[in-house]
């Protein structure tokens, strides 16, 4: 490792030599085949701030500086960023021994989330948890899911009364999808279900999201340790709350759990977790499971708002598949995946917003001293202690050379002419094997991802056959986006995007 000059340096003229005298030292420190290495004009910390305030700008000036591939001292932690979306599959399937993407998912579950597991295992937990979403029991999620988002779309909308509502768009995304993601994860009240029951299910789920959303908005300075007095007073109240409703305690008095739930259960058991942990992990997984479906849709929905022509072409779509269908929606009490499967269009106006809208850092830990091909015949030498960083993002999600105005959202940029799936981009007169990677990929791909996917889909088909929803005011800007937050860089609430929705007559 290499060691990090600490300079007593504290005025702004002194700024220069220290930038001189790092940046020599920054030439000594590197060792012949690295990458080039900046550490910035801030002692130790180089350059958290700009990383934290904006990274897709930073590494954008890096990029143009050093190419796609060098090293960066961010608040005492060197990370080699690789923005060259060639190279990325050798990353991605690197084994765990060399490349980990466990040990900072640990680290932030102690910072966060209060969270240590002993006997944690992250492969035995991805074992077991891994089937719970896949092949029948996702089959059984998503048809949870779908009577879910019945129970609390169109249930809250009927309790509200006929005639127009108005809500912020992410937050009528956030709230719904995870009140119904809650539900299907996490059981319901009562099985069969009664008016009761049904009731009991949007109120408490209301509950969880409430709580839930006040924890989910301090949490970028919660991880990166700049919570004010009062703040920390808040985070503990929230916690406390949300440990209580899902409390193993409370879970299980609920019926209709998924597998997901009974496994993890289980798994922490068998690690010996204690009850009051176990509730500080299931808040966790809520965070985990949950944290992004919302903000994907209501990207999606926003854009189609903004776009008419794409939103005609979703709802042709649907009329379409209903039209062939013998029930009516109203009739439907599950979307069979034969129907799901058949939104190109629905599938296209996903991929784009998620290619535009979808920000994650995919990390690794360097385990051992590494040497780390290049798709172009380039090597580079990684250090042990070192951490890696893609973000693809900037590319090639948002790369001009692999699509056209990339800035712009085409409804139908993931559709050949004859309406299936575009998969061919191409970058540097090659095609990409990874043209977008909203859900990461290789070894550490998300594991809900089928889930996710089916559960924005049969949301947005809710919304658009039972609703009427619209722009409060059509003409405002696509608001900016929020890039110190991880992820889908989300605005804060008071920036939200006013719509009104009524149930269609
Ligand atoms: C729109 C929704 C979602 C998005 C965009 C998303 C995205 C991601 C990304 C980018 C990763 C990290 C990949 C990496 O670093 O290589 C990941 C990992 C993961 N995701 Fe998701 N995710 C979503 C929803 C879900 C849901 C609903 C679940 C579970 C029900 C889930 C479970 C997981 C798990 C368990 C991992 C870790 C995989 C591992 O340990 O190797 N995700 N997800």
């Amino acid at each position: 490792m290499r060691t990090v000059l600490l300079l007593p340096f504290a005025t702004q003229s002194l700024n220069r030599v220290s930038s001189l005298i790092l940046s020599l030292w920054a030439w000594q420190g590197v060792r012949p085949g690295e990458p080039p290495l900046d550490v910035g004009s801030i002692p130790w910390l180089g350059h958290a701030l700009e990383f934290g305030k904006d990274a897709a700008s930073f590494l954008t000036r890096m990029k143009e500086k050093h190419g796609d591939i060098f090293t960066v001292l961010v608040g005492g932690r060197y990370v080699t960023v690789l923005l060259d979306p060639h190279s990325y599959d050798t990353v991605v399937w690197e084994p765990r021994t060399k490349l980990d993407f466990h040990a900072y998912a640990v680290f932030l579950m102690e910072r966060i989330f209060d969270l240590q597991l002993p006997h944690y295992s992250p492969s035995d937990e991805k074992a077991k948890m891994k089937p719970t979403l896949l092949h029948k029991d996702l089959q059984a999620l998503t048809e949870a899911m779908y009577t879910n988002l019945r129970t609390v779309l169109l249930g809250d909308a009927t309790e509200a009364g006929g005639g127009w509502h108005e809500m912020g768009l992410l937050d009528f995304s956030y709230n719904f999808l995870l009140r119904a993601g809650y539900l299907t994860l996490y059981g319901v009240e009562a099985l069969p279900r009664t008016r009761e029951s049904w009731a009991q299910d949007r109120t408490h789920s209301a509950d969880v999201f409430h709580t839930f959303r006040q924890l989910d908005l301090l949490l970028p300075k919660l991880a990166r340790g700049s919570l004010s007095v009062g703040d920390k007073d808040r985070v503990c109240r929230v916690k406390g709350h949300l440990w209580k409703l899902l409390s193993p305690a409370r879970l299980a008095a609920r019926a209709h759990r998924s597998k997901w739930l009974e496994s993890y259960l289980l798994y922490l058991e068998e690690i010996g977790v204690p009850e009051d942990m176990q509730a500080r992990a299931l808040v966790l997984q809520l965070w985990a499971t949950q944290g992004n479906m919302g903000p994907a849709a209501f990207w999606l929905l926003l854009f189609l708002l903004k776009n008419p022509e794409a939103l005609a072409a979703v709802r042709g779509e649907l009329e379409q598949l209903l039209s062939r269908t013998e029930q009516t929606v109203s009739q439907m009490t599950t979307l069979p995946q034969k129907l799901l499967d058949s939104m190109p269009v629905l599938d296209s106006v996903l991929s784009e917003s998620l290619r535009l809208t979808a920000a994650p850092f995919i990390t690794r830990e360097v385990m051992v001293d590494l040497a780390m091909p290049m798709a172009d015949g380039r090597e580079f030498s990684l250090r042990r202690g070192d951490r890696l960083l893609l973000f693809p993002f900037l590319s090639p999600q948002k790369d001009p050379e692999i699509y056209t105005d990339p800035e712009v959202f085409k409804y139908n940029r993931f559709l050949n002419s004859d309406g299936s799936e575009k998969k061919d981009f191409y970058k540097d007169g090659k095609r990409l094997k990874h043209y977008s990677m909203p859900w990461g990929a290789g070894h550490n791909q998300c594991l809900g991802k089928a889930y996710a996917i089916s559960s924005i889909k049969q949301f947005v088909f809710l919304v658009l056959l039972h609703f009427d929803l619209e722009l409060i005011n059509p003409d405002a800007e696509i608001p900016e986006f929020d890039l110190s937050r991880y992820g889908f860089g989300l605005m804060q609430p008071e920036h939200d995007v006013p719509v009104r929705y009524r149930v269609r007559p």
